[in-house]
């Protein structure tokens, strides 16, 4: 299974258990239920519930394909969360985006104001799912807390708050800056998956941890590189916005050969981090599918 093909079933999964949650559960009004499908359904790549899913078969010994209704909460909560900050992170206070997902973004769709509040609703919504998920008490409390402080504002929120002014960063800075807002995110989804399984090794989650931030940080280098040269069709969102906007990305204070080293040492570094894990191969098709597409990026430059 490939990297590609995990996340296409995690959407095809996640979809499917989003719809009977927002059905018989939620208690939302259709207004929300709306907004939420035009935000959700067969929109985005859902990597971060697939990654949780594949670091759950990386260390039980579930395959892939029969991850359980106990695990699908810990995905739902992640793509619920993760759709929050996009909600947010394209309003015009912030990167002011006009599509996300192929679709118009939500402010432009209704206003600003339910975009806001959509925001919120998604955010409580993540930890109204996270607390269905199969685990223990003690867990979910473990849990709860590990959410919050990564993804609030010693976290992802606080990489946001960096992100606006970046236009003066230097690299250290502008890669604390991705370490946070795009690290925490995937960091969290890694853990997420690690955590349900009995009598795991505690280096684990530390390991995942590890995994995650250093991915989530190759990613953004990624998505950045993609600003610069994919099409609004390829991105499903508008391109050149850093540019348009004068927002600094670690690829204009590299040059392409400082790039590529970067992302050979971080590549190498989760493969490594990746062998240890009772059936390391789900992760390494990630660490695989991010080396394909940042050699093709590079070939651009
Ligand atoms: C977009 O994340 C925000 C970044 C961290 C670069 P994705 O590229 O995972 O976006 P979706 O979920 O597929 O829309
Ligand atoms: C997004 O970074 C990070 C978060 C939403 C937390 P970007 O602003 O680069 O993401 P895109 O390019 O709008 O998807
Ligand atoms: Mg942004
Ligand atoms: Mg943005
Ligand atoms: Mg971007």
């Amino acid at each position: 299974v490939t990297s590609l093909e995990s996340s296409l079933l995690a959407r095809s999964e996640i979809d499917e258990y989003f719809c009977r949650w927002l059905e018989s559960d939620s208690h939302w009004n259709p207004i929300w239920k709306s907004w939420a499908k035009h935000l959700i359904l067969g929109a985005g790549k859902a990597l971060r519930p697939a990654l949780c899913f594949d670091f759950y078969s990386a260390v039980s010994d579930s395959p892939r394909q029969r991850v359980g209704d106990g695990v699908l909460p810990l995905g739902l909560a992640l793509e619920l969360f993760h759709t929050y900050t996009l909600v947010h992170d394209d309003l015009p206070a912030m990167d002011n985006d006009d599509f996300r997902r192929g679709r118009p973004t939500l402010h432009r769709l209704t206003s600003e104001a339910n975009a806001i509040l959509m925001g919120d609703a998604l955010l409580t919504a993540s930890f109204e799912v996270l607390a269905k998920a199969s685990i223990s008490a003690e867990n979910f409390r473990w849990a709860v807390q590990e959410f919050s402080r990564n993804l609030g504002a010693a976290g992802l929120i606080e990489g946001q708050r960096r992100d606006l002014e970046s236009k003066t960063a230097n690299f250290s800075e502008l890669q604390q800056t991705h370490q946070l807002k795009t690290g925490k995110l995937f960091s969290m989804a890694c853990i997420l998956g690690v955590l349900p399984v009995e009598g795991r090794d505690s280096l684990w989650i530390d390991r995942a941890r590890r995994w995650g931030e250093n991915f989530g940080f190759l990613y953004q280098l990624l998505d950045d590189l993609l600003d610069r040269s994919a099409t609004l069709q390829e991105l499903g969102k508008t391109p050149m916005k850093d540019f348009v906007s004068g927002k600094k990305t670690v690829c204009d204070l590299l040059t392409p050969s400082e790039l590529q080293k970067l992302a050979t040492k971080n590549l190498a570094e989760l493969r490594t981090l990746a062998q240890p894990f009772p059936n390391p191969k789900p992760i390494l098709s990630w660490v695989e599918g991010l080396e394909i597409q940042f050699a093709e990026q590079l070939k651009k430059l």
